[in-house]
């Protein structure tokens, strides 16, 4: 595999063999690997720095502004600079497209670290939490709110194991306009009515306006009844759980209550994005 821009750059094997494998101490020695954000980021930049670094590579945070693409340096010459020095490249950029464009110029591994499209580094480190916490990946899942990046990188995922199911609850006026592909194992419903919340043992969500929507404030209230409430985590399975790829705006797409009660595994997720990504990084310079 030379890029990992989206789940469906991989298939269930080679998912399940990342899964599977065991972090080493070597993989990437000698080698240094560029972190380029042309977002906010948290979890993502720190946990592949880290994982990097416990791999025997060396990561390097590219800051955009001090590039001289800031200045007058086009995006050609900049990727091809790039090339001339690191190993690979992690990327989160506003615009998917930019990935697809710097792959022509850099021509090592890059990885999509969070694109207005989708973020598959969060849904491979999702999957890696639902199994160590299930035993198993066969689960029920309900995601509540916006169709956005993660929501996406879920469902590339969802395609491809159908011992998961997922709901996504989400306005008619937002899934309407999405054309994903979907697998039957996959279906999307407006409102709670529909679904046998019995069933449900992970509830997911997301903030309802992303980085690339800060225009759309009109969202919020159209999202209002999808908030992770404790009344709907309490009609699901004993054993459910509540998880959130973070940062959360408490309030508005999950309680606070919801957040931080025992059936939350957010701090599990988070820690786990590090392990994934340390796997992944193996799998892709093996
Ligand atoms: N979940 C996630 O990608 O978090 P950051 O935006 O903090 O990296
Ligand atoms: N959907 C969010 C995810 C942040 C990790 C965003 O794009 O801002």
């Amino acid at each position: 595999m030379t890029n990992f821009l989206n789940i469906s750059d991989l298939d269930k094997i080679n998912i399940l063999k990342i899964l599977n494998s065991k972090e080493d101490t070597k993989t990437l020695n000698n080698k240094s690997i560029g972190l380029l954000f042309e977002k906010h980021s948290t979890r993502t930049r720190l946990s592949f720095n880290v994982g990097i670094s416990k791999l025997g590579g060396n990561s390097i945070d590219i800051r955009f502004k001090e590039l001289n693409i800031s200045r007058y340096e086009s995006f050609e010459d900049t990727f091809l600079a790039m090339n001339c020095y690191l190993d690979g490249l992690v990327f989160r950029t506003d615009n998917h497209q930019k990935l697809l464009e710097a792959s022509k110029y850099f021509k090592k591994p890059i990885i999509n670290a969070l694109s207005d499209i989708s973020h598959p580094c969060q849904s491979i480190s999702d999957l890696l939490t639902i199994k160590e916490h299930f035993g198993k990946l066969d689960c029920n899942i309900l995601w509540m709110g916006d169709m956005n990046n993660v929501c996406y990188s879920l469902v590339e995922a969802t395609n491809l194991f159908q011992e998961i199911n997922l709901i996504i609850c989400s306005p008619l006026s937002i899934s309407n306009k999405k054309k994903w592909p979907i697998n039957s194992n996959v279906s999307i419903v407006d409102s709670l009515n529909d679904i046998d919340l019995t069933k449900i043992n992970c509830v997911m969500t997301d903030v309802f306006i992303s980085m690339n929507d800060e225009g759309s404030a009109d969202k919020l209230s159209l999202l209002k009844p999808y908030c992770v409430t404790n009344d709907i985590m309490s009609k699901t399975a004993e054993d459910s759980i509540f998880m959130h790829c973070l940062p959360a705006k408490l309030g508005f797409e999950v309680e606070e209550d919801v957040f931080r009660s025992s059936k939350s595994i957010i701090w599990k997720q988070a820690y786990n994005r590090m392990i994934a990504q340390q796997k992944l990084l193996q799998f892709i310079y093996q």
